[in-house]
């Protein structure tokens, strides 16, 4: 008999979520930002400092193996997380933002002159500034796949918009802003088809549901442990092992050698090739932890659960007058981003902090979008398997008396 524990009893995991604010109690809708951190994961962590610290793959000492085993451990966690391959595809970087860098970096040598390069509309800054800089330096050309008014992308446009000249297809798994899943093996069959090389932002997509990277049968997908309930500072670049044993290194200095002398140097074997310096390694551990943590759980539930606050957010909006939802897809996570008629959306969120709602607002990192949307920004409310019911009721109950003081 299955011992997953229910949804509600997961909540008491993060003590955070257990204090007031403004003197009203903390509700927390600011997980796609950054997730809050369930006990096993900073118990994890703290356990790591006080009894295995040490460097990795260096020290002839126990302690140097007990960190080793808890970072390598963490990597081996991670591939059964995403479904790869095997663990050589399995890079540590900084987060998401690192992994795009990384690969944009690595894919450079591929690229000629005129080549292009296509990027959806809604995409975080992280998966766009890259491959501009890229294109900046390569004389390439970056192109933009758009989005529909409620907020999918426009599919079919790939036909015209993929040229003999497209070499790299970026995009998200999930909108930042919009929430829209994006259907991604459809567009990786697409760029497939077409010999493109596909990235995939995964940020926003890991904290809500499973994702099979063999599945999809992308190239390259990036994710950040912050997102999923694990520490800052660590993420993870998965990449196809052909491709990432042609890219060259990132960064020089210590792990990534096999040999250094003045007369040339020769790089480690994957995944250290990329992974230069001492290694974020307690933040490995707790990324263990994190996965460890969402393998104990009923996903499916989860999902459901957040689910259920998302229709219930959409149906209490419509008791709002002036309220207007961005991203009206039929596919979506649990993230809803608005605007009230005759409030600035940054308003709105220090009215709500007031009250101890604590949302996001402004670009959400993805100006282009934006600027599509003719906003300068939204107010956003994203949801985790943590939030309750009541909840989402006190949100709207705040933005109604926000509405009847200040409109
Ligand atoms: N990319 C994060 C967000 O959407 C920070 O809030």
């Amino acid at each position: 008999m299955s011992t997953q524990r229910s949804v509600s009893e997961l909540r008491q995991d993060f003590k955070i979520l257990d204090q007031e604010i403004n003197g009203k109690p903390l509700i927390y809708f600011d997980s796609a930002a950054s997730t809050q951190k369930p006990e096993q994961v900073v118990e994890a962590m703290r356990a790591y400092y006080y009894n295995d610290n040490a460097n990795v793959h260096r020290g002839a000492h126990t302690l140097g193996d007990r960190a080793t085993s808890g970072f390598e451990g963490a990597r081996d966690k991670v591939v059964h997380f995403l479904n790869a391959a095997s663990r050589k595809e399995i890079i540590w970087t900084k987060g998401t933002t690192e992994a795009m860098n990384l690969v944009a970096n690595g894919l450079a040598p591929r690229l000629n002159k005129g080549d292009e390069i296509i990027v959806s509309r809604m995409e975080h800054h992280a998966n766009i500034v890259p491959w501009q800089m890229l294109a900046e330096r390569i004389g390439a050309v970056v192109k933009v796949l758009d989005v529909s008014e409620n907020g999918d992308i426009l599919v079919e446009q790939l036909d015209t918009l993929i040229t003999a000249k497209t070499k790299i297809l970026a995009c998200t798994h999930v909108s930042n802003v919009l929430g829209t899943i994006i259907p991604i093996k459809e567009i990786v069959a697409r760029a497939k088809a077409n010999n493109v090389i596909t990235v995939i932002d995964g940020a926003q997509a890991t904290p809500h549901f499973k994702v099979d990277v063999q599945a999809l049968d992308c190239d390259f997908y990036a994710f950040s442990a912050h997102k999923i309930f694990g520490p800052t500072g660590i993420g993870v670049l998965y990449g196809k092992e052909a491709l990432l044993e042609e890219m060259p290194p990132y960064q020089g200095g210590g792990e990534m050698i096999e040999r250094v002398s003045f007369e040339g140097t020769t790089f480690n074997q994957l995944p250290y090739k990329f992974e230069a310096g001492t290694p974020p390694i307690s933040q490995a551990v707790g990324v263990g932890a994190a996965l460890d943590y969402l393998n104990s759980a009923d996903r499916k539930a989860m999902e459901a659960h957040e689910q259920a606050l998302l229709t219930q957010a959409i149906e209490l909006s419509k008791g709002i007058p002036g309220m207007r939802l961005i991203g009206e897809s039929s596919n979506k996570v649990a993230v809803m981003s608005f605007l009230i008629e005759g409030l600035h959306p940054s308003d709105i969120g220090t009215l709500l902090d007031q009250q101890g709602i604590g949302i996001r607002t402004g670009h959400h990192c993805a100006m282009p979008l934006m600027e599509y949307l003719g906003v300068p920004g939204t107010a956003r409310a994203s949801f985790a398997f943590y939030n309750t019911a009541e909840e989402v009721e006190r949100l709207f109950e705040a933005l109604a008396k926000i509405q009847r003081m200040f409109t």
